[in-house]
């Protein structure tokens, strides 16, 4: 697997953690949590729902890290589809990946970056919907800029951001947790009054919510687009998703309570972002401070999005699935400007007519789709092939796989059973639109010549050529 291609082994435990750590923390905990308590309706349940999507997390974790185990190829979910449901399948993946699931994150989380930008300036009202576009159009293409001219520059930016976002959160617990030992508990008592549970929308209010707060989670499966470049991966994988997935599990529970001691629920509902609501009643004139941080992060973990996803382009090139072109870097600064590019173009059509609820409520449909399929991988070779070699005792109960099996179908399902959209419907053809394209372009390889002289073309342009090295 590592000859031509000579990807390098250079990530260790910690920059492994913090790869997955820093995905994960975004811009979700600043800004979901106030959906996720208007889906479900009172602080105590939705204080079970970020529990129980940590758990998920985990649970998916600790599957992921056996896939990674048994399969030790980087391109996670595409892989672990090629590998157990066919090629047909991880085409229909990659290709929902570049074209609804990327876009779709990165658009989410600029947007939500977009709207710390701007609070401080709209305090009080809900800022135009065109000044948040434009801002986060601009966030888009200046990141897409970075990531083309720099690698190092991109890095650089991921640890700075990586450290603000911790900053950020302690200051937020710790904020809360003074105001809680002063005796600011009043928002605690009576937690489930509220609950939509039995109420008419219970279903989709589920789903809702979950989609909501597995947003502020989704990045658990990032490491696994990166395996080949892990030291001793069957170690570290497990190790990595484990020791990440806890303690954002934790910061984010703690988080979640330092935002209702501090406000009431209503004004959680109310505000436009949690954490200026937070930052102005604990900083007071100092809250602008907070808007700046978050921005960060999300800019931070945009950055990271646009950064790991080249990678799945990669190993799809490399598989034959991929126009060439998508997988090649630039001659002189080694980015992958071609597959950035493409994937800066798309976030820009997203962002025309998206809003981050709905954006963030499609991308976690598609995604749990996938992660089902890739689930039912890894319950395929656990009962077809038990005998794979899987070292360092990785191997999941088999219930596991199942349980979060279940979880992603309801995941899939609930929204659509509950109250159907026709977006939805768009979004599954679309997806199985994926397997009209493989037919005549990959399975026949029909017009070859046609590709060849596009390919020529934006290579000379772009100054591209086949990455023979680790990017
Ligand atoms: N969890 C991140 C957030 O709260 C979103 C990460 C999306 N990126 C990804 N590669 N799936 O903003």
């Amino acid at each position: 697997m590592e000859q031509g291609l000579s990807l390098k082994r250079e990530v260790g435990i910690i920059g492994a953690v913090s790869f997955i750590a820093g995905t994960m923390i975004g811009s979700g905990i600043f800004i979901s949590p106030q959906y996720v308590l208007l889906a479900i309706g009172s602080p105590g349940a939705s204080f079970v729902i970020w529990a129980c999507c940590g758990l998920i997390a985990m649970l998916g974790g600790l599957c992921y890290a056996e896939l990674g185990t048994i399969i030790p190829e980087s391109g996670g979910e595409y892989i672990y589809m090629l590998r157990t449901a066919g090629k047909v399948t991880a085409f229909v993946f990659v290709f929902s990946f570049i074209s609804v699931m990327r876009p779709a994150s990165a658009t989410g989380i600029a947007l939500s970056c977009a709207e710390y930008v701007v609070a401080p300036f709209y305090s009080g009202c809900a800022p135009p919907q065109l000044v948040l576009k434009c801002v986060a159009a601009v966030v888009i293409l200046a990141l897409a800029l970075v990531n083309c001219l720099s690698v190092r520059l991109a890095t650089g930016i991921q640890v700075v951001t990586m450290a603000i976002k911790a900053l950020t959160l302690a200051v937020i617990i710790l904020g809360g947790a003074v105001m809680l030992f002063q005796g600011n508990t009043a928002n605690f008592e009576d937690s489930f009054d509220g609950t939509n549970v039995g109420k008419h929308v219970t279903l989709s209010a589920f789903g809702m919510a979950f989609y909501q707060c597995l947003w502020s989670y989704a990045g658990w499966y990032n490491l696994n687009y990166v395996t080949e470049e892990l030291k001793r991966p069957e170690v570290n994988l497990p190790r990595a998703l484990v020791i990440a997935i806890s303690l954002v599990t934790g910061l984010y529970l703690l988080v979640n309570v330092s935002y209702l001691t501090v406000m009431t629920p209503k004004e959680l509902m109310s505000s436009t972002a949690v954490a200026i609501t937070w930052g102005n009643k604990v900083l007071g004139s100092w809250g602008w401070i907070m808007s700046l941080a978050a921005a960060l992060s999300a800019f931070g973990s945009l950055n990271g999005t646009f950064f790991s996803g080249g990678r799945v382009c990669f190993v799809a090139a490399r598989e034959g699935h991929m126009p060439d072109i998508l997988s090649m870097a630039h001659v002189h600064r080694l980015t992958p400007s071609p597959a950035l590019i493409f994937t800066t173009v798309i976030s820009l059509v997203v962002l025309i007519p998206g809003d981050f609820q709905s954006i963030v409520n499609y991308f976690s449909f598609t995604a749990w789709f996938f992660y089902a399929v890739t689930l039912s991988g890894l319950i395929y070779l656990k009962i077809k092939k038990p005998e794979l070699p899987r070292p360092y005792s990785v191997s999941v109960p088999i219930v596991l796989p199942i349980l979060i099996l279940l979880v992603a179908i309801f995941l899939v399902l609930a929204p659509i059973i509950d109250q159907p959209q026709i977006e939805y419907l768009y979004v599954a053809l679309f997806i199985l639109s994926g397997a009209i394209v493989y037919v005549p372009f990959i399975h026949f390889k029909l017009c070859p010549g046609m590709f060849d002289k596009v390919t020529t073309f934006l290579q000379l342009f772009l100054e591209v050529a086949p990455a023979e090295k680790n990017l």
